[in-house]
C-alpha cells in the first residue's frame, strides 16, 4: 500500500512542536507541500527548516493564533496567497486544561472552546468550499481519548473535545457527498512538549527519560507513544489509502481508552 500526498496541500495547525511538527514533517516527507500554524516565530522558523529538510514540496509557516478569529482569517489568506490552495486540514492546535468543574469560570470555558472548538469551526468553514468545489478534501480533528470517557475533573478540556467529535461527525455527514472525509484522532500519552512541560511540574528529582518510561507504564502496550507513530495514522487518514473512512474516531493511544 503506498501512502502518499503528492499534488496535496495541508495546512497544521499547531505545526511547529510536537504531533503537529511530526504530521507536517511526515506529510511533506510523502509529497504533500506543507504550512503550519503556530503563535511564536522563532519556533516556527525552526520547525519549517527542519521539515524543510525532508520535504519534497514547498513548506510555508505563518504565525497565528487560533483562538482569535481574526488571526484564523489572516492565516488562511496568507496559506491561500503562498500555496494557492487547501486539500487537508488538520486541526491540532491545543494543550490539556484540566480542573475540577467548580473551578471553571465562564473566561475558562470560553478559552478552551475557542482554542479547541472554534479554531477548528473558522479554519475548517474558510478551507470547505474550495474541497467542495474539487471533490476532494480531508479534515482531522485531533482530540484527546477523555472525548468518548471523559471522567470527574477533566473539564474543561474533554467536553471541548467531545463537540470536536460531534463536529466531526457532523462534517462528515455534509462532506460526504462532495468527497470530503472528515476523521477524529484520539491522543493518549504521546512523548511532545507537553509531556516535558508536565515533567517539570510534577517529575520532581526523576530524570525526563525516568518520568516518561514510569508514566507509560499503565498504558496497555507498556510506554507513551511517539509522534512519528501518531502522524502515520495521520497520514494515512489524509492520503487515498484511507478513502472509505470518514466520521470516525481513532484513539492513537497504545489501548488506553476504557472505550473503543
Ligand atoms: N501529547 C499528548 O500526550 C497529548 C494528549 C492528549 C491530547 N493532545 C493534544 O494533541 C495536540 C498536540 O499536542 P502536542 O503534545 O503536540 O502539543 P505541543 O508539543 O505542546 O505543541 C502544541 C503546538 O500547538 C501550538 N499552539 C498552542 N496554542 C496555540 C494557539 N493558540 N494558536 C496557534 N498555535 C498554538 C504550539 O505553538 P505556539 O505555542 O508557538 O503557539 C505548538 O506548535 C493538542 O491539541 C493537545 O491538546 C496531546
Amino acid at each position: 500500500m503506498k501512502v502518499r500526498l503528492d499534488g496535496r496541500t495541508a495546512v497544521i495547525t499547531g505545526g511547529s512542536k510536537g504531533l503537529g511538527l511530526a504530521m507536517a514533517t511526515r506529510f511533506a516527507a510523502s509529497g504533500a507541500d506543507v504550512a503550519i500554524l503556530a503563535r511564536r516565530p522563532d519556533a516556527l522558523a525552526e520547525a519549517r527548516a527542519a521539515i524543510a529538510a525532508t520535504a519534497s514540496g514547498r513548506v510555508e509557516a505563518v504565525s497565528c493564533d487560533v483562538s482569535k478569529a481574526d488571526d484564523v482569517g489572516r492565516a488562511f489568506a496568507a496559506v491561500m496567497a503562498r500555496l494557492g490552495r487547501i486539500d487537508i486540514v488538520v486541526n491540532n492546535a491545543g494543550t490539556a486544561r484540566t480542573l475540577p468543574f467548580e473551578e471553571v469560570t465562564d473566561a475558562i470555558w470560553q478559552e478552551d472552546l475557542d482554542l479547541k472548538l472554534f479554531a477548528a469551526i473558522r479554519l475548517t468553514r474558510l478551507a470547505w468550499p474550495q474541497m467542495k468545489a474539487r471533490g476532494w478534501g480531508r479534515v482531522i480533528n485531533v482530540l484527546n481519548i477523555g472525548a468518548k470517557s471523559p471522567r470527574a475533573g477533566s473539564a474543561p478540556t474533554t467536553i471541548s473535545r467531545a463537540a470536536g467529535m460531534a463536529l466531526t461527525k457532523v462534517l462528515a455527514g455534509e462532506g460526504a457527498p462532495h468527497g470530503i472525509l472528515v476523521n477524529a484522532l484520539l491522543v493518549g500519552l504521546i512523548v511532545t512538549e507537553q509531556v516535558r512541560k508536565w515533567h517539570g511540574l510534577r517529575g520532581g528529582d526523576r530524570s525526563l527519560e525516568a518520568f516518561i518510561a514510569e508514566t507509560g507504564k499503565p498504558v496497555p502496550l507498556g510506554r507513551m507513544g511517539t509522534a512519528e507513530e501518531f502522524a502515520n495514522v495521520a497520514c494515512f487518514l489524509a492520503s487515498d489509502a484511507a478513502g472509505y473512512v470518514t466520521g470516525t474516531a481513532i484513539n492513537v493511544d497504545g489501548g488506553s481508552s476504557p472505550v473503543v
